[in-house]
């Protein structure tokens, strides 16, 4: 399978929902936000509508889904209200993450191999034509088992290298380049994301093959200082640009 020459970007606006709900008042509205970001340069939009409803609510996603002129990614846990929402009203992906309600964003990859409710989730959406990612950490068994199950993508966790302390992050980097090299193997698409920066994106888009990049809480911190359609275009340069080890 060749690899593009650089990978796309997916924009994660659930922070923008984040900030109209410490309100709960209707701006800013993540609607607005996705405009902003496919103006530029947003390969992709990503919304995570969680069980708890604690940034993007169904009113986003339904509006998102007729609006958004790029790709639009769900993320979802297994949960029976939204796989029949999305099942409904399709987006041109869904990724499956675990889900915590007391944490304060997804932490850690879905646990696969030993979760069946994966696989009766997996053939229902893509029963409907929707696309499955899986939210992985970099684990051979993990990706064997996507592999079995048939899906299209795995997004790779790189919160792990994200958060590493400089003698880590170099075996951080090794182990998303590893699993990065076996998913191609097993002719899956390669995703990735969690806790990339304007400082970290560089090392991650330059692993072979990568084909997207998810990233939610960086642009949005930075758009606050420059507006989002700049925060997005910067990022974009930094993915496309490549500046490898831009962060070593
Ligand atoms: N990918 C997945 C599966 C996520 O759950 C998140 C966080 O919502 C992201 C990417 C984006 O992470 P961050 O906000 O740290 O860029």
């Amino acid at each position: 399978m060749p690899w593009p020459q650089s990978p796309k970007l997916g924009v994660n606006i659930d922070h923008v929902a984040t900030i109209r709900q410490a309100r709960r008042t209707v701006e800013p509205d993540p609607v607005w936000a996705a405009a902003c970001a496919e103006l530029g340069g947003a390969d992709c939009i990503t919304i995570h509508l969680r069980e708890d409803r604690r940034h993007i609510q169904e009113r986003d996603y339904l509006i998102l889904k007729q609006t958004t002129k790029v790709r639009l990614n769900l993320e979802m846990a297994c949960d029976d209200v939204i796989v029949d929402l999305a099942c409904a009203h399709p987006p041109d992906q869904i990724t499956l993450v675990p889900e915590k309600r007391e944490e304060l964003t997804t932490e850690g990859g879905l646990e696969i191999c030993t979760n069946d409710r994966v696989r009766d989730v997996i053939r229902r959406v893509q029963d409907e034509g929707i696309a499955v990612s899986l939210f992985l950490e970099p684990s051979i068994r993990q990706i064997d088992r996507a592999a079995e199950l048939k899906v299209d993508a795995i997004e790779l966790h790189t919160g792990t290298y994200a958060d590493a302390q400089p003698e880590q992050a170099e075996q951080e980097l090794f182990n998303l380049v590893s699993a990065a090299k076996h998913i191609h193997e097993c002719g899956l698409i390669i995703n990735a994301g969690h806790g990339l920066n304007y400082q970290n994106v560089g090392s991650i888009a330059s692993i072979p093959a990568m084909h997207e990049l998810n990233i939610g809480h960086s642009i949005i911190a930075r758009s606050v200082f420059v507006g989002l359609e700049a925060a997005v275009r910067e990022m974009k340069h930094l993915i496309v640009g490549g500046v490898p080890g831009s962060d070593t």
